[in-house]
């Protein structure tokens, strides 16, 4: 499918992760990961450092410059209470040449002035060929807004030059910061349509195959008044997260037209968190995030990893594993982890995300509010979580077991102990399980 019969499609056509999906919600085995202890040492003792994205190059690949592979973080710094990390949110720079220790590089758009009054959560892309660095993010707020607001463009800092030598990897201006989208009160809900909690619009996501250019973004759709999904029910209507698209024609990484959401979630889910696609033996892995406290009253979901598959990037997308549960939190540890992003190495999937509450296991996040200041700090990890390995057949998957923390090896880096890493893929699938 293209984006010109995409369009065309009707409203009712279109995928959507239905509550007859999120309904069998239930851990399991293959879903659940490991516990997660504390690092011997966080990444960097002076922040706290949540979602993070792999520098990758055109073609999705993990950029390798010079021998240092880098991820781009949402950081803050760690002397403030975790809760309070959205409002000042920092995107830095951390490289390492074998993926396991990270230098903290510093600030990505220092020197320049980025939209919005921080910046969230985004993708990065260079350039090999013009050696030019692509920083998509969620500009939040305005600049010098006098009181803090909510408001979310999808941004990107064109531009970006990267040095390197022998004592590490430098990443400097100049930045052009423009705006990409703003939702258009049609295709996507604006902060002044939303009638549910928490708004989204926002995690840009750079993508490109030979079907074309793209940026996958996480967004809520209009519920018009009149509707009659969930029979009407206006509390469940107000839970409208979906997954935006928008082309980029001339495959300018700078320019794109926004179209219809790929995927809908009207009645389940008000946010589907930093989407991003895996493509795996022509099939086209859609991942996003979630919590726990978004689903819609009377599902009961997880703070997890959801995944979709399609043939096309465009949909129609069916859930995984039937539900679209891939990696879920132990009982017990409910929090401990968010934010998952997955690449592919080869055999497994690879999944990252950040170490988030532990030591908790109330029955919702809000309630670290309730916690003493000195408990929110010692129970916030705000460090990379261990890797998650993931096997993967057709619609299926399973975790497979973990990795240290913030360990992020490239494909032709072999995984420990795996039981595939001298042997073939099994491209009919199957051999996972
Ligand atoms: C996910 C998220 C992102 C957002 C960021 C803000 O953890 O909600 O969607 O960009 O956190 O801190």
């Amino acid at each position: 499918m293209d984006a010109e019969e995409h369009e065309r499609r009707a409203d009712d056509n279109r995928s959507a992760w239905a509550r007859t999906h999120a309904d069998g919600l239930r851990r399991a085995d293959k879903t659940t990961a490991p516990i997660i202890y504390p690092p011997t040492e966080p990444i960097d003792r002076d922040l706290h450092l949540w979602d993070t994205w792999l520098l990758r190059t055109r073609d999705g690949s993990i950029a390798e410059i010079d021998g240092y592979r880098v991820i781009f973080a949402l950081t803050a710094p760690s002397h403030l209470l975790p809760g309070k990390r959205h409002d000042v949110a920092t995107i830095r720079y951390f490289y390492s040449r074998d993926g396991r220790e990270w230098t903290t590089g510093g600030e990505v758009f220092a020197g320049s002035d980025p939209l919005g009054s921080r910046q969230w959560a985004g993708s990065a892309m260079y350039d090999t060929d013009s050696e030019t660095l692509y920083a998509y993010y969620t500009a939040a707020g305005h600049r010098d807004e006098a009181e803090l607001s909510y408001s979310q463009r999808l941004a990107v800092g064109a531009g970006g030059t990267v040095e390197t030598d022998e004592e590490g990897f430098e990443i400097s201006g100049p930045w052009e910061h423009r705006v990409l989208l703003e939702a258009d009160g049609e295709q996507y809900e604006t902060a002044a349509q939303s009638r549910g909690m928490i708004y989204t619009f926002r995690d840009p996501w750079f993508f490109e195959d030979e079907t074309g250019t793209y940026l996958l973004f996480e967004a809520n759709t209009p519920v018009p008044p009149e509707s009659t999904a969930c029979g009407g029910d206006a509390d469940q209507q107000a839970f409208n997260g979906a997954i935006g698209i928008a082309t980029s024609p001339t495959g300018d990484p700078t320019a794109f037209e926004r179209c219809p959401p790929i995927l809908t979630a009207v009645c389940v889910n008000q946010e589907l968190e930093r989407p991003h696609l895996v493509v795996r033996d022509d099939r086209v892995y859609l991942f996003v995030s979630s919590h726990q406290h978004t689903f819609a009253p009377g599902i009961d979901g997880f703070d997890a990893l959801y995944g979709f598959v399609s043939d096309s990037v465009f949909g129609p997308y069916e859930p995984l594993n039937g539900t679209g549960l891939v990696a879920t939190n132990p009982a017990n540890a409910p929090f401990q982890a968010y934010s998952w992003l997955v690449y592919d190495h080869g055999d497994e999937l690879l999944v990252n995300s950040f170490f988030n509450y532990y030591d908790f296991d109330r029955p919702t996040l809000d309630d670290v509010a309730a916690l003493p200041e000195s408990e929110q700090q010692r129970r916030f990890g705000g460090t990379p979580a261990p890797t998650l390995r993931l096997g993967l057949s057709d619609t299926e998957t399973r975790i497979l077991g973990s990795l240290d923390h913030g360990h992020l090896p490239l494909p032709r880096e072999p995984l420990p102990g795996s039981p595939f890493a001298t042997a073939e893929r099994d491209d009919a699938g199957g051999k996972y399980y």
